[in-house]
């Protein structure tokens, strides 16, 4: 505040003696030096604090990303490997939830949920390709090259119900993860489920023999994380939806929800 009274007060001086245009006067040109020095010397001072902000913000985010990629029994790190216990014991099948997503180190749980996602994701692309080879070796006559079929179907819609709720969470808004786009994902999820059991069911019910446990053991992993995405968001929801149990640098309500 004092330097702009000052660069105030230059600047009447250099007016008043423009009033009298008299350019030569010395005591003209040490105003002017004078008020040439106050300006560089604000433009400096600025950008040093703008600096100085800039430099210490990016400190500390390096500092605990390092804290939390470097000391794995830091307190940081051991807050989001309880918020991946307290989520996976939710699910019916708590270790291929901690497997699937121990080595994320996010300790945000709608991030560990996005996670789930993609791992349910890429599983469920895995098996998409199961059934025609099956269908490529299988002898069970007609009725079982039309389950398997089926099953090609009901991955696919699997695969658009997991996909369409990734796509429910990407970048970062001030919107909030609302209730019903939660019950959206949640019907989606259910219903990639239900799609894979009916698939298992069909092939039960042809009598298919070999090729129904077959497709049981590579549908193993997708029906578990489908399972667990979908005991995740619900035990999000039950944490109090999307503003509990993170650490205070994370912002949960910041997820702009696009579906
Ligand atoms: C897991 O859940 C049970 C009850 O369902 C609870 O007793 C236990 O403390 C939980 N463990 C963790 C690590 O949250
Ligand atoms: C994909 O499935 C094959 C067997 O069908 C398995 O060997 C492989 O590990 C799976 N890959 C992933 C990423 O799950
Ligand atoms: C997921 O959805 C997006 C956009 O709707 C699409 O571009 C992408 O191909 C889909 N991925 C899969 C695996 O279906």
């Amino acid at each position: 505040m004092d330097s702009i009274n000052a660069l105030k007060g230059y600047n009447k001086v250099g007016e008043g003696n423009l009033d009298t245009n008299n350019n030569n006067n010395p005591s003209l040109r040490k105003a002017r030096n004078r008020l040439i020095i106050s300006i560089t010397s604000l433009v400096l001072l600025t950008t040093l604090i703008i600096a100085s902000i800039i430099g210490y913000a990016c400190l500390s985010d390096e500092s605990e990303d390092t804290r939390e990629n470097e000391n794995p029994n830091s307190a940081s790190t051991w807050s989001s490997d309880q918020i991946l216990k307290s989520l996976c014991n939710a699910t019916q099948h708590p270790n291929s939830c901690l497997s699937s997503l121990a080595n994320s180190h996010a300790s945000d749980p709608v991030e560990l949920f996005k996670l789930s996602l993609k791992v349910s994701l890429e599983e469920l692309l895995n098996v998409s390709s199961v059934p025609k080879r099956m269908m490529a070796k299988a002898n069970g006559g007609k009725g079982v090259e039309t389950a398997l079929r089926d099953c090609e179907g009901l991955i696919g819609d699997a695969i658009d119900g997991v996909n369409k709720s990734i796509e429910c969470f990407v970048g970062v808004g001030e919107e909030g993860l609302s209730e019903s786009k939660v019950n959206d994902v949640r019907t989606w999820l259910s219903a990639a489920l239900t799609d894979q059991q009916t698939c298992l069911d069909g092939l039960e019910e042809v009598g298919s023999g070999g090729v129904g446990d077959e497709m049981k053991v590579a549908m193993k992993d997708s029906v578990e994380f489908v399972s667990n995405s979908l005991a995740i968001v619900a035990r999000i929801v039950e944490m109090g939806g999307t503003s509990v149990s993170a650490p205070p640098h994370r912002k949960l309500l910041g997820i702009s929800v696009k579906c």
